[in-house]
């Protein structure tokens, strides 16, 4: 109920569906190999909107060319797995290759092989109570990311661990944050990851980690749906282009973004991210 008058109150007046149409039709104009989303796919966790989410990801592509991991929206409430995010199973699971890396008794981390690619999928979607909108991804998973993130370091890929919280401490207040950011960061500087992508704080974010590897960067978007830029941005999307070659090239990153006066979305700015590693 307080999410619903959360929603009336301020939310409906940013997050526009027009927006995230235009955005993916400009996705789609780039023809990116992979998308990727970092969750908040609905807003209350409501039963109807899981199906309404699902129908827009087919819209975005076929499972086997779109990525999701879940945010804190879509486990505001406490819901069985087949009736909430379980809908997007299909969106959230490895592929053949990547099932290698993975304990199967568990849905996350996930992992999906595409060429020298690896993509780790996290769930940080926790419920919690009202006013509180923090993440956890417990013990297990930060065992199970570990062993994960080494043995696709052994293999040479090139990591991209989606998460829909800010993955560091210190990159959000206590009550928005990952609770155990701390014990992630450790993980990621012991066992390393070129790219950490997420979303949540609504604000384009970018912070490097020195790892045992050499650099990862930890990159957020703002939400794709913000019609207007107030104090956050309005909506953007990252575009990541990755060296065939692999890691040592490094990885270009293009951000578009919405202009509401052109109500289009336009480059916004094209930089190289230092990922070399050290091996
Ligand atoms: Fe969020």
């Amino acid at each position: 109920m307080l999410g619903y008058f959360n929603w009336q109150r301020g939310r409906k007046h940013v997050h526009n569906r027009q927006v995230v149409d235009l955005m993916v039709a400009d996705i789609k104009r780039q023809s990116p190999d992979q998308i990727v989303v970092t969750g908040d796919l609905v807003n209350l966790s409501l039963e109807e909107e899981f199906h309404g989410a699902n129908a827009w990801l087919q819209t975005l592509g076929l499972p086997d060319r779109v990525t999701v991991v879940p945010g804190n929206h879509d486990a505001y409430v406490p819901l069985e797995w087949s009736k909430s995010m379980g809908v997007w199973q299909d969106y959230m699971s490895s592929n053949e290759t990547g099932s290698a890396y993975v304990n199967h008794n568990a849905a996350f981390p996930f992992v999906r092989i595409n060429g020298h690619i690896a993509v780790v999928g996290l769930s940080s979607a926790v419920p919690k109570p009202p006013f509180i909108a923090a993440g956890r991804l417990g013990a297990e998973q930060l065992v199970e990311l570990s062993t994960t993130l080494h043995k696709l370091g052994r293999d040479g890929f090139f990591r991209i661990v989606l998460i829909h919280h800010p993955p560091l401490p210190g990159q959000n207040r206590k009550r928005k944050a990952l609770d155990d950011a701390k014990a992630l960061k450790q993980i990621l500087c012991e066992q390393g990851a070129e790219l950490v992508l997420h979303g949540h704080n609504h604000t384009d974010m970018l912070q490097t980690i020195e790892t045992v590897h050499g650099l990862g960067h930890t990159i957020g978007v703002p939400s794709a749906s913000a019609a207007k830029a107030g104090h956050r941005p309005a909506a953007q999307y990252n575009l990541y282009k990755v060296d065939a070659n692999g890691r040592a090239e490094g990885c270009t990153v293009t951000i578009r973004g919405f202009d509401p006066a052109e109500q289009q979305f336009r480059e916004l700015r094209t930089f190289k991210l230092d990922t070399e590693l050290k091996t």
